[in-house]
This record gives C-alpha cells, sequence and structure tokens, in this order.
C-alpha cells in the first residue's frame, strides 16, 4: 500500500513510525513532515486540496492519513474520496465535531451525550445577560477552530465580560469567535478517550491524559500539551467501554443517521464530574502528546487499522494494545509558548526498546545541524510496566537533553505518580 501522511508535528512522527513498522506498505510519504520524517518527505501544499488530489493520482497513493485537524475542516477528505483516494479522517460535514463547538453541542443533545448546560451567542449583549442569569461560571469558547486560543476560562464576571466582548465584538480571533458558545464549568479530572471509527463500528483505542498549562503544577499559561500518558490509571478495560459507550457509540450513530458518517480517529474530551462523566468537547483526530503516547502502544498493525477504517471494514479486523503503561514528555524551546527561540541546538536521539524520540518543531539547517524551528520540539515517550517506570524510562533521556536553551516540564503525571525529573534546571527560565 502507497501511504501519504499530511502534517508536520510529533504526532505525524509517531503516525510515521506506527505506519512504518506495518506490514503490507509499500511506500510512506509524509508531507511537509519534520525532522524526524525526513528520509519520506515531500514538498507539497497541503492547504491546497486540489494539489493533494494531484500528488495522489500522479503517485498511485492507496490511503491518505490526515493528522491535523485543519485539511479535515478545509474539506480535503471530501476532495479526496470525489477522486476516489482512500482517506483516514472526516469529511468536512463530520469534522464539525471539532470545527463547530456549537455545532457539537446541539449534536451531543440530540443524542443524549452527557454534557454541560450549554448556550450559543452572536450577541454580546445576550451572552452577558445569560451569564449573569445563571449560578455556575462559565467557560467562553470560540465556535470555530483558533488554533488553541479560543477557549478561556474567566476566574470573575470582569473576565467573563472582557472574553465575551473581546471575541464577539473585538474580533480577536476574527469569524471564528464572531460566534461564541457559553458552557458551565465543570470541575473534576479531566481524560481523553480515542476511537477509530470507519463510520459505523467504533473501537476505543486507550484513554490519556494530557498536561495543558506550560508550568509545574499545571500553572501559566496553556500550550498545546507539555506531556502525557495512557491509559489513565483507574480507567480499566471495562470503564473505557462504558466510557466509549457513552461518548463515541452514540456520537458515530448520529453522525452515521444524519448522512455524514464519521470517518478517523474521534478524540473525546472528557470530564469526570461529581454528577458522572460528561463531554468537554470533541476533536477529529489524535492529540499531540496524546499520540505520542498512544501509538507507541499499539501492538497490532497501525496501517491495517487506518485502511479498515477508511474502507469502511473495522468489524473485520481487531486492535490489541502492548500492555503496561507509554508516558511521554514535551521538550520544548525557551520561550515556549509566547515566544519560541529558534535555532537552538537540538539532539538527534534514537530509540530502544522502552523509549521512542517523536520530533516536531526541528529541522536541519544548511549545514545539516538538527536545530529548533517550533515551540514543542519534541518528545520523549517512556514505556514500561506502570506509569512510575514509564516516566522513570522517559525522565532518564529527557534530563540529558533539556538544558542550553530546551526546557520541559519535570512532574508530567504528577497527580498519579512520584516520579519527577531529577534535573531542577526543567524550567521555562533555561
Ligand atoms: N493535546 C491536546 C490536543 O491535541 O488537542
Amino acid at each position: 500500500m502507497k501511504v501519504l501522511l499530511i502534517g508536520s508535528g510529533g504526532r505525524e512522527h509517531a503516525l510515521a513510525q506506527a505506519i512504518l513498522r506495518s506490514d503490507g506498505l509499500t511506500s510512506l510519504a509524509v508531507a511537509p513532515g519534520n525532522a524526524g520524517t525526513q528520509e519520506h518527505n515531500v514538498v507539497l501544499d497541503v492547504a491546497d486540496n486540489a494539489a493533494v488530489v494531484g500528488y495522489c493520482a500522479s503517485n498511485q497513493i492507496d490511503l491518505v492519513v490526515v493528522g491535523p485537524e485543519a485539511p479535515l475542516v478545509a474539506g480535503l477528505a471530501d476532495a479526496l474520496l470525489d477522486a476516489n483516494i482512500s482517506c483516514f479522517g472526516p469529511s468536512k460535514a463530520a469534522a464539525q465535531l471539532e470545527g463547530s463547538k456549537s455545532f457539537t453541542r446541539s449534536f451531543a443533545a440530540s443524542c443524549g451525550i452527557p454534557s454541560p448546560v450549554s448556550k450559543t451567542f452572536t450577541s454580546s449583549v445576550e451572552a452577558i445577560a445569560w451569564f449573569d442569569e445563571q449560578r455556575f461560571e462559565v467557560v467562553v469558547k470560540a465556535d470555530g477552530l483558533a488554533a488553541g486560543k479560543g477557549v478561556i476560562i474567566p476566574e470573575n464576571r470582569e473576565e467573563t465580560v472582557q472574553a465575551i466582548t473581546s471575541m464577539i465584538d473585538g474580533r480577536e480571533l476574527g469569524v471564528s469567535g464572531s460566534t461564541i458558545v457559553l458552557e458551565e464549568r465543570m470541575t473534576g479530572e479531566e481524560l481523553s478517550l480515542f476511537g477509530v471509527s470507519d463510520g459505523s463500528t467504533v473501537l476505543a483505542l486507550a484513554t490519556a491524559q494530557d498536561h495543558k498549562r506550560v508550568g509545574e503544577g499545571d500553572t501559566g499559561p496553556n500550550t498545546g500539551g507539555m506531556g502525557a500518558f495512557s491509559p489513565v490509571p483507574g480507567i480499566d478495560a471495562s470503564r473505557q467501554a462504558e466510557l466509549a459507550s457513552l461518548f463515541l457509540e452514540p456520537a458515530v450513530a448520529g453522525m452515521a443517521a444524519a448522512g455524514t458518517p464519521y470517518v478517523g480517529v474521534l478524540f473525546a474530551g472528557i470530564m469526570l464530574t461529581p454528577t458522572g462523566p460528561k463531554l468537554v468537547e470533541y476533536n477529529c483526530r489524535f492529540g499531540d502528546p496524546e499520540a505520542e503516547v498512544i501509538l507507541p502502544m499499539l501492538q497490532s498493525s497501525g496501517l491495517e487499522l487506518m485502511a479498515a477504517a477508511a474502507n469502511g471494514t473495522l468489524d473485520q479486523i481487531s486492535v490489541t494494545m502492548r500492555p503496561g503503561v507509554a508516558a511521554t514528555v514535551v521538550i520544548c524551546a525557551q520561550g515556549y509558548p509566547s515566544d519560541p527561540v529558534k535555532g537552538i541546538a537540538v539532539p538527534d536521539l534514537g530509540r530502544s526498546d522502552d523509549v521512542c524520540t517523536f520530533y516536531a518543531g526541528a529541522v536541519r539547517d544548511d549545514d545539516d545541524r538538527l536545530v529548533s524551528n517550533g515551540g514543542r520540539v519534541l518528545a520523549i515517550t517512556g514505556m514500561g510496566d506502570d506509569l512510575d517506570s514509564a516516566l522513570s524510562n522517559s525522565y532518564r533521556l529527557v534530563d540529558q537533553v533539556t538544558g542550553n536553551g530546551l526546557f520541559a516540564r519535570g512532574d508530567i503525571g504528577w497527580r498519579h505518580s512520584s516520579i519527577r525529573s531529577s534535573k531542577s534546571t526543567t524550567s521555562i527560565d533555561n
């Protein structure tokens, strides 16, 4: 099978590794890719659907795997399917589960998926009036994609009003924030559940937990994710199946019933609230860095899984995950998330049985040196029998790499483990 993989993050390096270790692969091209996928990278404008279709036709591509959400929300899967090219990733209509928060909230209500109280607004006056009537704090969400900046958790009324007016009236996020959703602020532990769907069958893969804040103890600004582990302690197979029946199965059934079958990864963000699990959001892709802990644990063929999802035959295969736990620590360039430094020397690391390295914001410069060109530079994933051994395996290498302009959180997994970085320099002040 000839595969084209779209994307350039650590997630795509992890997807590439999963594809490369699968039987049945003839060739892999990655566009645009990164330093980790260098030998497979091809030059292709992935924002141009017609160019991607043209590349696939000229190169007899059998399957396109789309890593990030933006091309899916822009209709890349539709363009490929129109040209009879299989795609692992949802259509534009199905990708609304990530592309429109208001769509998701009304869809979830129509399917009986447990959700917080929420309401959609295009008027700041009406939004503020509704907020003032409620007895709970809210989360303010831009309706559309906003590059990680679309969710604000205000601490008081003043910050709530500021968030509402800056999105709707100030157009701070452009058209993405001209419609907003106000949601009841939920409390509890948050986790993610990942499944793969072919439009009618959905297979739950694994749970994971991310660390969104840049600072230790979950403090400081939000990031794309500073580290993750999978599975989440306390979520055994039967609890995972229960969560899948609440959040994955009804969504896939509801999308099929609406005539917009969902194909690809369905990533449910779930809050375990005191009144039961509730939906935080859906995403139409693997998380990053969640992919870097889930995909290394995939024992069965990643390529077979993605092809079966794209071709509607998921009911004919089974998925096996490795026993044990994976934990990843993201290493960032100084200044991340506001202003990461480019050009920092990045170590060239290999792979062993219990540690893998996934590159993201790293490129080779003109002298073939590996240097940073983004905020999140690489992720180091350790695997082990339990979370402590997985974290120890990761931090052993992380501690050799941090310093000299690269930093990482030293406390990934802190809610469930006492394993820490042994370095005191793993902070944003490096
Ligand atoms: N790590 C969170 C996300 O990919 O959305």
